[in-house]
């Protein structure tokens, strides 16, 4: 066991902070005649460590099997002397021109069939061997070269592994992996056939070698297969990581090894099945840069208050759960202007500093901030970092000095605590998925579901765990699984005992539709959870010009609520009806549902409401379910608990640029300011309390 990782760090640099609290750094790009001067200034700002190298291959490896590392030797030497510690990154996600052009079959095939061109990053196959063969022997020369040198405390593996404009490869190479991942998946031709149901348009398969991939051919893939290659590329890429772990494991045991990523929606791979084997976490969080893609995807318009916050909080929760609730670092953090051909603005005064204590606030226990300088070349040109362009300090760098400064002030035990939470929402892959595959409305996808469930079930983001499909529930009161469209049988049996023995479980319509292997369930929605929910789906409705509204009684009674993209007919079957349709043919009909069953409830949401009345509805059942906060905080703000054995930091985060007043239930003192306070207190715009 690799963690905590301030141990290692404690280990691995006399005399440096027990926290990771650093920045992304390329001394590959940078004068070695600047690498003194950026190491002392980086010790001068309080940071401990770097992440370097991930995109060097073609320095560390100028010709086939041809190594020098001298220069990075010496990088390392010289931020070492400066007490920065180092993390290096193994670069296979950039593989210089000689290796695609002496083997231009490790090239990605994006799901037109057409093969990418090499001359970016990431356009390679997970599958191909000798890119695999290649991309092992750099990082094992790396891993001899630098396994004992002092100040180098752990690894990344690759980088955002799948974030491209293709994240899926489906060249030949992947179809033999596929046929033979499918291979020991079902043993038999027979199983599989009968698994995806090939006998529909004659795609009965005789030889595994018949087997394709998802490629554009006359009319839809079959939804099975289409599933299973979706499975099969996350299992690729997680093996992939897996051998360069592997070799990690055995030359470098005293360091850590991770790999870091930008989470769902982008990442495509089964995070889970990726950090099954890593020491720890690490996420790439942007949240300017993704305010600006969601205004460039929407074209004209504004966004809803609150989407980048409850998007991002819901990123670290996501993250803090991967591995069970271990602490998760922040491996780059955005510190200014950021993006490629356009880019977000800068942030504004306080918003770095905010952004860092919200992934603190939810678990995390180290960042590190993109970049240390801002490059002057390269595809990169306009992604700002902690200095500008010209080397001068950049607008965020006194509050990131600042910030810094004050973490370190709170220490390992704050920051190597847990999270408690009561309430959990599941996130399962399969569903996302298979949706993608057949959403069955255009509007219709997963992650803006989970997203906008997990914004509506409390105002302050507090305490979520966000779980995988298999996790226990016993931990939790309320359990959320919107959209829960694949249903295996054991998660059916776990929901079943969780409401049996007196959870409260919360789902919405298309519950329960499919199989594991992507066929409908052949018994009445919602298949295996029918008698659990009380409810039969009489009918299932896209919503396109007959718009559906919906009436609510208690204890859920507001006003009426507007269903979107997607409408469940329900027939109750002993549950009690506490919304119905107000519109067209299914007026009157009900729309939402609870049902008592054993000690719980089970309640069926069939409506895709509006975010008001779905925050209201789910709300209710938060607190019904006996979730309290631990403050009540006003819209903006958000409110997170960490806590070891009876001590408790109480985070409140002003995600908003105008002052806001909290009221608390007694006296706390400000961690930060160390000023103590009662009745109420204040955040200014963008401000950051920490309470204990
Ligand atoms: C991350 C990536 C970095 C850099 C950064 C800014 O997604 O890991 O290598 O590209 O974004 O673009």
């Amino acid at each position: 066991m690799r963690l905590p990782v301030w141990g290692q760090t404690d280990a691995a640099v006399a005399g440096a902070s027990q926290l990771l609290l650093g920045v992304d750094y390329y001394p590959d790009q940078t004068p070695e005649a600047l690498w003194e001067e950026d190491s002392r200034m980086m010790s001068d700002a309080g940071f401990t460590n770097v992440r370097i190298a991930e995109f060097a291959w073609g320095l560390m490896e100028p010709a086939e099997g041809k190594f020098e590392f001298a220069w990075l030797r010496r990088a390392v030497q010289t931020l070492h002397k400066h007490n920065i510690a180092v993390i290096l990154g193994t670069p296979s996600a950039a593989p210089p021109p000689w290796l695609s052009l002496k083997y231009p079959e490790i090239v990605e095939v994006n799901a037109e069939g057409q093969r990418l061109h090499s001359g970016g990053r990431r356009f390679t196959c997970p599958t191909n061997k000798v890119y695999r063969r290649l991309s092992l022997a750099i990082a094992s020369e790396m891993a001899r070269a630098f396994a004992e040198s002092p100040g180098v405390i752990g690894w990344q593996i690759d980088n955002e592994f799948t974030l491209s404009s293709s994240p899926r490869c489906y060249c030949n190479f992947c179809q033999a992996g596929f046929q033979e991942w499918l291979r020991a998946k079902y043993g038999s031709l027979d199983k599989l056939n009968q698994a995806w149901g090939t006998v529909f348009w004659s795609q009965s398969y005789t030889d595994f070698g018949q087997i394709p991939v998802p490629l554009p051919s006359g009319g839809d893939p079959n939804p099975g297969l289409a599933l299973d290659y979706d499975r099969y590329q996350s299992y690729a890429n997680a093996s992939f990581l897996e051998e360069q772990l592997a070799m990690l494991r055995q030359k470098c045991p005293r360091h850590f090894v991770t790999t870091n990523n930008v989470g769902p929606p982008v990442d495509y791979i089964d995070l889970r099945e990726l950090y099954k084997n890593l020491d720890f976490v690490a996420f790439d969080n942007y949240p300017g840069f993704f305010e600006m893609l969601v205004h460039e995807q929407m074209k004209s318009g504004s966004i809803s208050a609150g989407t980048i916050s409850t998007a991002t909080a819901m990123g670290h929760d996501f993250a803090r759960c991967v591995k069970g609730g271990k602490p998760f670092m922040i491996m780059e953090e955005q510190s200014g202007k950021a993006g490629q051909k356009t880019f977000s603005p800068q942030p504004e005064k306080g918003q770095v500093r905010l952004w860092t204590y919200q992934a603190i606030a939810h678990g995390a226990m180290g960042v590190n901030y993109f970049r240390w300088d801002t490059a002057t070349f390269g595809a990169e040109e306009y992604w700002h970092g902690v200095l500008n362009h010209d080397r001068s300090k950049s607008p965020a760098y006194d509050e990131i000095k600042q910030t810094v400064k004050e973490l370190k002030g709170l220490g390992p035990k704050v920051l190597n605590s847990g999270y408690p939470a009561e309430a959990a929402l599941i996130f399962d892959y399969d569903c996302g998925w298979a949706l993608q595959i057949q959403p069955g409305h255009h509007g219709l996808s997963y992650m803006p579901q989970v997203t906008a469930w997990y914004g509506a079930i409390t105002a302050s983001h507090s305490g979520i765990d966000v779980i995988q499909p298999g996790a226990d529930l016993a931990a939790y009161k309320i359990v959320f699984a919107p959209v829960a469209y694949v249903l295996s049988e054991a998660q059916a049996a776990r929901i079943r005992n969780f409401v049996q023995g007196g959870g409260v479980f919360v789902t919405s319509f298309r519950l329960g539709v499919k199989t594991e292997s992507s066929q409908i369930v052949r018994t009445p929605l919602p298949g295996l959870l029918r008698e659990v929910m009380g409810v039969s789906v009489e009918d299932y409705v896209p919503i396109y010009s007959v718009k559906q509204g919906v009436k609510f009684s208690p204890p859920f009674a507001g006003s009426d609520g507007e269903c979107g993209l997607w409408a469940d007919i329900l027939q109750p079957s002993g549950a009690e009806v506490v919304g119905s349709y107000t519109a067209g043919e299914h007026a009157g009909k009900a729309a939402v549902s609870v049902n008592r069953f054993g000690k719980g409830k089970a309640v069926y949401v069939g409506a895709d409401l509006d975010a008001a009345s779905l925050a209201r509805v789910l709300r209710t059942l938060t607190a019904s379910a006996g979730v309290q906060p631990a403050i009540d905080v006003p819209a903006g703000v958000e409110m997170t608990v960490r806590k070891a054995g009876d001590k408790e930091w109480i985070f409140l985060l002003n995600n908003t640029s105008v002052v806001q007043t909290v009221t608390i239930p007694r006296a706390f003192t400000d961690l930060l300011t160390k000023d103590a306070h009662s009745g109420t207190i204040e955040l200014s715009g963008y401000g950051v309390r920490v309470l204990a």
